[in-house]
């Protein structure tokens, strides 16, 4: 994985308020959680005390409670509270703490930061920021027995829409490829994909091609402008 980047890992709906949801993403177990304030908190899903799955326990007030023993951990993974000590006992928030990760809920998307909480920039990006209340969007979960590497790879591959997808999104037989224009800027890249149908013509360069479509961040769009005067 790439290391320091927002990852989109749930549809926040699938997090509700007092429930736990265990999944495995980026190669990691984890317990996701919604306390009753509706805050997220993200933990590995395993108890430091014993190893048992926190996924398999209950939200406590603003704590995940392993369903082992007890040990109640807050969002930040410290362990706020051990039945065995008693219900007077003081919370050491130094010991039996578990690993947490950063978790950020933006336009109905779970999203977490993988790599080091001190490098954190910013808030998720988004691409509707640019975007009158018209637009409609919705997430799809879609499992694919791939990695994730050739996933994005082949969402950057137009050369092959008009023969893979020639009766959907490759119709119109556009196997002339003009550029790709490829810009990396900060937070990611911008790329054209403005496939025509061959007529003999030579493919436009990158220089000559312009961008289609929209792009996720204000601060891109504002250089997209840019490239179209
Ligand atoms: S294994 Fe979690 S409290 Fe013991």
């Amino acid at each position: 994985m790439i290391e320091n980047q927002w990852y989109a890992i749930l549809p926040s709906k699938a997090v509700k308020v007092n429930q736990i949801v265990g999944v495995k993403r980026l190669n990691l177990d984890l317990a996701i959680f919604r306390n009753d304030k509706g805050e997220i908190g993200c933990v590995v899903d395993q108890c430091t005390h014993r190893g048992a799955a926190l996924s398999k326990g209950k939200v406590k007030g603003e704590c995940i409670k392993c369903p082992f023993h007890g040990l109640e951990f807050n969002e930040k993974g410290q362990c706020a509270f051990i039945p065995a000590n008693g219900r007077m006992s003081e919370a050491d928030l130094s010991r039996y703490n578990v690993k947490h990760y950063k978790v950020s809920e933006n336009n109905g998307i779970l999203y977490l930061w993988y790599g080091d909480l001190d490098k954190i920039t910013g808030e998720p990006p988004f691409f509707n920021k640019d975007v009158d209340a018209s637009y409609v969007y919705s997430e799809i979960e879609d499992h694919w027995n791939s990695h994730y590497s050739r996933c994005i790879e082949n969402q950057l591959d137009v050369v092959h829409l008009p023969f893979v997808h020639h009766n959907t999104i490759g119709r119109g037989n556009k196997t002339l490829v003009n550029g790709p224009k490829v810009e990396f800027v900060p937070g990611g890249i911008i790329t054209s994909a403005n496939n025509e149908v061959d007529v003999g013509q030579n493919p436009k360069t990158a220089e000559n091609c312009v961008y289609q479509s929209y792009i996720f961040k204000p601060s891109l769009s504002e250089r997209m402008d840019e490239s179209h005067q």
